[in-house]
């Protein structure tokens, strides 16, 4: 009886230790088993001026076994970021330079040959709009500054350091402060060292924007960030946001938004633009310096007013639709811009499915040590249960004899 218990016994805590072995070999494997790009920078691909009036043109090629991407980023007019994805491993991009300065055609950039092209997406970063939080309340509704208009911003050369690049600008009004924004492309899945340390993958590039040392326009000041989304048949259209119980890689924040594009509703991803709900008020922060974000529900937007703002949406779209919404910093109560004067935010955008965190590793073995340790427990306890029954039931046997 006592023998078919503690093997009854024993059979479950193989299962659940199984499990746990299994969980901890899925979450390794993961990280082993990574999709790897060939990456290669071009900065005015072919252009004649060096450098080109009016701003600069990075091409990034990202070469996988028998696709490619092309992530196009661009700082004449608003910034955009441009992400095309093809069927072969031999796609090219084509820039007629004088057409594309002329700011006046479509299809003066193309992606050849153009059946080639399987999707594409573009992210146009449109405004930064600053309210007067007079009460605190952290409700942008009114009180609004003029907007600032990033098309019109007097934006820096882009400065490349292998396949980042760094763009900054500013408004007169900015004294010397600046807005800047980062574009990370990456060969193969990993995370940055800084917060929000966002999962990427082959297939996505990372954004982070700043806004450093920008003279606010009052004591109370708060920003938003107005992104604008263009793609050809399937904008960007929806933000699900996910809750996830592991906050390790980005402290206190259980959350991910992701904005997405999907054929006719239906569950395959396109595109995204992803985030976690977080915008951090130093360039080192620590814990006190994260601040939430929200952002508003996609709207609509005027594709021609998109494409007059952006160079590059206008030389590669020729019929556009967009979607805009905002990101605003901060909730009430939490320190207004004069107090840190710095806030940063990070996105990522790609093609296909967004990168999806599994429990991180010392999520698993936390789960296997808190599953495992009472398992192991009443094994050892049955077992020696079990052993000092027989011995006492022997002992019960010989004694007679004696
Ligand atoms: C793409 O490459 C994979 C292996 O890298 C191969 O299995 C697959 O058949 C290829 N697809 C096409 C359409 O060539
Ligand atoms: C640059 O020129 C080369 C050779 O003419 C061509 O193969 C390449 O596609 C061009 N690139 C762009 C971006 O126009
Ligand atoms: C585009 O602009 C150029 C010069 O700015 C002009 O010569 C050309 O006619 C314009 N083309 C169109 C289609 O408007
Ligand atoms: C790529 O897609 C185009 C059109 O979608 C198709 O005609 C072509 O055969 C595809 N090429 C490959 C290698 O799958
Ligand atoms: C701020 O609070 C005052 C007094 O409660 C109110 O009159 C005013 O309208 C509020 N301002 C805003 C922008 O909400
Ligand atoms: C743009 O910046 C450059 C140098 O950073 C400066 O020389 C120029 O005057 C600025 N232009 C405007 C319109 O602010
Ligand atoms: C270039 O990037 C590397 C790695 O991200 C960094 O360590 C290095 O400081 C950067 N160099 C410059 C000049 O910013
Ligand atoms: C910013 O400009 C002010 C004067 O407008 C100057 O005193 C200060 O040193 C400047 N700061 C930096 C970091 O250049
Ligand atoms: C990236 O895209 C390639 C080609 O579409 C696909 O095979 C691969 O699984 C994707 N990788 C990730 C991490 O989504
Ligand atoms: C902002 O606060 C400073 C210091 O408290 C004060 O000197 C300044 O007048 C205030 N500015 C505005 C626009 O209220
Ligand atoms: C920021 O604004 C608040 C008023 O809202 C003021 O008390 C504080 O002194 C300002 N801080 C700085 C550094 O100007
Ligand atoms: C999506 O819907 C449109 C019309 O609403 C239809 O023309 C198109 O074929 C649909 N696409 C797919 C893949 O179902």
């Amino acid at each position: 009886m006592a023998a078919a218990a503690v093997k009854a016994q024993s059979g479950g805590v193989c299962v659940i230790l199984l499990a746990c072995v299994f969980i901890l070999r899925q979450s390794l494997v993961q990280g082993a088993e990574t999709y790897r790009r060939k990456l290669s920078v071009d900065i005015n691909p072919n252009s004649t001026l060096d450098p080109p009036p009016g701003g600069d043109l990075l091409h990034v090629r990202a070469v996988g076994g028998n696709d490619t991407l092309h992530f196009l980023f661009c700082s004449q007019g608003a910034p955009t970021l441009l992400i095309v994805h093809t069927n072969t491993s031999s796609s090219t991009v084509k820039v007629n330079w004088p057409e594309f300065l002329a700011h006046n055609t479509s299809g003066s950039l193309t992606v050849e040959p153009q059946s080639s092209v399987l999707y594409s997406t573009a992210v146009v970063f449109s405004r930064l709009l600053e309210y007067d939080d007079v009460n605190n309340t952290a409700e942008p509704t009114s009180d609004f500054f003029p907007p600032y208009e990033l098309q019109n911003f007097n934006w820096s050369r882009l400065s490349l350091n292998g396949s980042m690049a760094l763009l900054c600008g500013a408004d007169p009004t900015f004294r010397n402060g600046s807005l800047c924004l980062q574009l990370s492309v990456f060969d193969s899945e990993g995370r940055f060292e800084s917060w929000p340390r966002l999962l990427h993958s082959a297939n996505s590039s990372q954004v982070d924007v700043w806004l450093d040392g920008i003279l606010p326009r009052s004591n109370n000041s708060r920003f938003l960030l107005e992104l604008q989304s263009v793609g050809g048949a399937y904008p960007l259209s929806r933000v699900d946001v996910q809750q996830s119980i592991d906050d390790e890689f980005t402290p206190s924040i259980f959350k991910v938004s992701q904005w997405v594009s999907s054929m006719n509703g239906s569950s395959d991803v396109l595109g995204f633009v992803q985030w976690k709900p977080v915008a951090y008020r130093r360039p080192h922060p620590v814990l006190e310096d994260a601040m939430p974000c929200r952002h508003s529900d996609p709207q609509s937007q005027s594709g021609e007013a998109t494409t007059a703002s952006s160079s590059l949406i206008r030389a590669f779209y020729s019929k556009p639709e967009a979607m805009g919404l905002n990101v605003s910093f901060g909730l009430a109560g939490d320190p207004f811009y004069n107090k840190t004067m710095f806030l940063s935010w990070t996105m990522l955008v790609g093609v296909g499915s967004p990168p999806v965190d599994f429990f991180s590793p010392m999520i698993v073995t936390i789960m296997v040590v808190a599953m495992g340790t009472p398992m192991i427990l009443l094994l050892v306890g049955g077992v020696c249960i079990c052993l000092h029954k027989r011995k006492a039931a022997s002992s019960a046997t010989y004694e007679p004899i004696n």
